[in-house]
């Protein structure tokens, strides 16, 4: 049985809930590995919209197993408020939902750091989502942090003291005079946090490999994207994780050995929330008009995103970083009604073209794109099922995407619901769902 790891190939937001939702039914379980509530995707379920943030879309598919790995960063308040909401919408999940012991705990405090650097940053900002994840993610890299199964320990109180007045220093020297709440206050809440989620704490690197051990196949879920992974991606405006396809081993005990292979999840154009560079980008007019069409509004933060057309030096590099072995294509149909539709094929960096993503963030920032114009379809893509049935102007600018990218495009999507999803039955995307396409396409 294969395990196959799903990665955004840009700056997240490419639609990666809808293509896991769609993809479950060739898997046993889905294993979230980094990042914690700053990812957000909306799944749709007996006519109920759910915006899940920590907890795996996997969730939805009775019988899934789902995890939430070590890699992570969990606030167990959010998490208890996710999963009431799933569990009064008639979820049932005791005895398949599974979150590490050794997952880092954020606090409450963490979000309140984050969201003061922010404010004192001014136009500098990251535009984080507020949510705490780069203190917390600190705090696990400098050695203080609070695990899952350190919620039960009993120098708890202890511990919490240090980190707290770490995080009171700095919120003072930002200017924020308020005091945290006590110690031993934190204590109790963590200690009613850590009581109702016991039932779902494992060491879950043993219960994966074991899953794997018995034929089991598992969906490593990438949250966010390449661009915004803390070593790959566009610092320091990224994320505070590894959210490229290493993430998935080191983020769950899963060795590299056991992952066999990588679906990446592209947006037919490009978007990016916060700031940083974005060398595709398009301001004015067009860009309004794919933020409108395209729904472009942050699910976590209601923020609206950026917009640019496709970028295939990012898509390239994506695929390289992650080891990319089949593409699913999404929002192809937010781009019917353009007359042309431009390509990012490269960057003029000093006087010269240059084809790969540059390390370097001012040549990034003074990057001018180097654009391919292809022929729009102006015709109606969404709900196509059928290859034949594409107009021909957007088969070459799928056909486009292929040789550039140098990946098979397998899955295309051209709208927001599971039926709306063309899947070409190619051989990458076979191996990588052990042969159970027939289910994807049943429950499609
Ligand atoms: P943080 O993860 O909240 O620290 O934010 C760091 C950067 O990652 C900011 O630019 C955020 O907008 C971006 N970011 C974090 N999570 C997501 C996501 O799920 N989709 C898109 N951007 C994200």
């Amino acid at each position: 049985m294969a395990n196959a790891v799903i990665i955004g190939m840009q700056w997240g937001d490419e639609g990666k809930g809808k293509i896991v939702d769609l993809l479950c039914p060739a898997f046993d379980g889905v294993v979230r590995y980094q990042g914690g509530h700053n990812a957000g995707h909306t799944v749709r379920f007996r006519d109920q919209h759910f915006s899940l943030q920590l907890i795996p879309s996997g969730v939805l598919h009775p019988g899934m197993l789902c995890v939430l790995g070590n890699g992570m960063v969990i606030a167990p308040d959010h998490m208890l408020g996710e999963l009431a909401r799933l569990y009064e919408a008639g979820v049932r999940f005791d005895d398949r939902l599974f979150v590490s012991n050794r997952a880092h705990v954020l606090l409450p405090c963490h979000a309140q750091l984050d969201k003061a650097r922010e404010e004192a940053k001014g136009q500098a900002r990251i535009g984080t989502t507020s949510r705490g994840i780069g203190p917390a993610y600190e705090n696990k890299a400098s050695r203080f942090g609070l695990r899952m199964g350190d919620l039960f320990a009993p120098d708890l109180e202890e511990r919490l003291r240090v980190q707290l007045s770490k995080v009171q220093v700095e919120l003072e020297s930002l200017g924020v005079s308020e005091p945290l709440q006590s110690p031993a206050t934190y204590a109790d809440q963590c200690r009613g946090w850590a009581e109702r989620l016991k039932p779902s704490l494992r060491d879950t690197e043993q219960l994966l490999n074991t899953w794997i051990d018995e034929g089991k196949s598992l969906l490593f879920e990438g949250a966010q994207g390449t661009l915004l992974d803390v070593d790959h991606g566009t610092y320091p405006f990224v994320t505070s994780s590894n959210s490229t396809a290493g993430g998935a081993c080191t983020g769950t005990g899963v060795p590299p050995t056991r992952i066999d292979g990588a679906i990446g999840v592209l947006k037919a154009y490009t978007t990016r929330v916060g700031g940083g560079p974005f060398p595709a980008e398009i301001e004015g007019a067009a860009g309004e008009f794919l933020r409108r069409r395209g729904n472009e509004f942050g699910t976590v933060t209601g923020r609206p995103r950026r917009c640019g057309w496709l970028d295939t030096v990012v898509a390239r590099y994506a695929r390289m970083i992650n080891g990319i072995d089949t593409i699913a294509l999404t929002k192809l149909d937010v781009l019917d009604e353009f007359d042309e539709v431009p390509v990012c094929i490269g960057y003029q960096v000093g006087g010269r073209m240059i084809k790969e993503l540059p390390a370097d963030l001012r040549s990034l920032e003074t990057a001018v794109p180097v654009l391919r114009t292809l022929k729009g379809w102006r015709r109606t893509t969404v709900g196509t099922l059928d290859e034949a049935d594409l107009p021909r102007e957007a088969k070459d600018y799928v056909d486009f995407i292929e040789q550039e990218v140098g990946a098979p495009v397998t899955l295309l999507s051209t709208g927001p619901r599971r039926e709306e999803t063309l899947i070409r039955e190619h051989g990458s995307l076979a191996r990588l769902t052990s042969g159970r396409l027939g289910k994807v396409l049943e429950q499609r």
